[in-house]
């Protein structure tokens, strides 16, 4: 049984392998309805659990549709309205759901309790994103720039702005996949320092400045995230911090004359990127968005093919 709880965990074998079949999968089905299954679904009569602690759109939905098309069902939960939001214990949950439904997906405040859930758990576990990564949303990134350039090995991604949960899992994909990642961030929102760590440990291509200027300079790649994530609390400190951190125009002329855009959404425009920028013509948002679905179908697949 495998869970995908961190690109960190995942092989970079593995990895590559699921980029390759989100590619197949996605250009396998061009043209048919969405709500139609695949030729050939690959998880009849599968249950997929989603336990949400927090909003969301993309995850949700990219989820509910992967698991169809994959010949399975779903289940949403909202966490406050199950036993877990009146203090049943984590483990409890976890193997009462595992008699019940074939895998879970859990969107959680506080990234411990996903891996406490994989641990008590029979059945595989992904992470929807806690406050310390999100890695489903790297693999549809990475599909993305696959796409765009073929190639990732040799690109020079530029992270500018908090260095967050989407930023950690980044760095992990950094490690796995040999690109250059520089990331632009201010005093007082680096990324964690077990991140960090594991880059200098694993031999990444990780480099920190506090100039968004020089982490953008010669990038094929600028990606930009919210500068308030969900569960952060002090919204008027972080967007007057990260204000000097927005991708405008004038900052994506440093990068190279064709680089792209990516952000994972919601965005906010006049924040953290300008209208100008995720609008234009060098953003990659909404296809990096549609990958989302066709990224958590494989993860699925190499869940169940553990
Ligand atoms: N990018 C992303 O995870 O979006 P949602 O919060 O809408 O799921
Ligand atoms: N960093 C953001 C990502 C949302 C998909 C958050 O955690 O809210």
């Amino acid at each position: 049984m495998r869970h995908f709880l961190d690109i960190a965990d995942i092989a970079a074998a593995d990895l590559k392998a699921i980029l390759a079949d989100a590619a197949a999968m996605k250009a396998a089905r061009a043209g048919l309805p969405k709500g139609t299954l695949d030729s050939d679904p690959a998880l009849p009569g599968r249950a997929l659990a989603m336990i949400f602690e927090k909003s969301s759109t993309r995850t949700r939905v990219s989820f509910d549709m992967a698991i169809r098309q994959l010949g399975g069902s779903s289940l949403v939960l909202n966490a406050a309205d199950m036993q877990l939001g009146r203090g049943e214990s984590i483990p409890d949950t976890a193997k009462v759901l595992s008699r019940f439904v074939d895998a879970v997906m859990i969107r959680a405040n506080a990234h411990e309790d996903v891996t406490e859930f994989a641990h008590f758990a029979s059945v595989p576990v992904i992470n929807g994103l806690t406050d310390r990564s999100h890695p489903c949303q790297i693999v549809a990134d990475l599909l993305t720039l696959q796409e765009h350039f073929g190639d990732l090995g040799g690109l020079q991604l530029a992270w500018v702005g908090d260095g967050n949960n989407v930023a950690a899992s980044f760095i992990h994909a950094a490690a796995k996949l040999g690109f250059e990642l520089t990331l632009g961030c201010p005093d007082g929102y680096a990324p964690f320092e077990d991140d960090l760590a594991y880059a200098t440990n694993s031999g990444a291509k990780v480099e920190l400045t506090t100039d968004p200027r020089a982490a953008v300079a010669g990038a094929d790649v600028v990606i930009a995230d919210t500068f308030v994530s969900m569960g952060d609390t002090d919204a008027d400190k972080r967007l007057g911090d990260l204000a000097p951190y927005s991708v405008t125009q004038s900052l994506m002329e440093m990068a190279k004359p064709k680089a792209v855009f990516l952000h994972c959404l919601p965005a906010h425009r006049g924040e953290e990127v300008s209208a100008a920028v995720i609008d234009g013509p060098r953003s990659l948002v909404f296809d990096e968005a549609e990958n989302r679905l066709h990224g958590q179908k494989a993860i699925l697949k190499w869940c169940f093919a553990g």
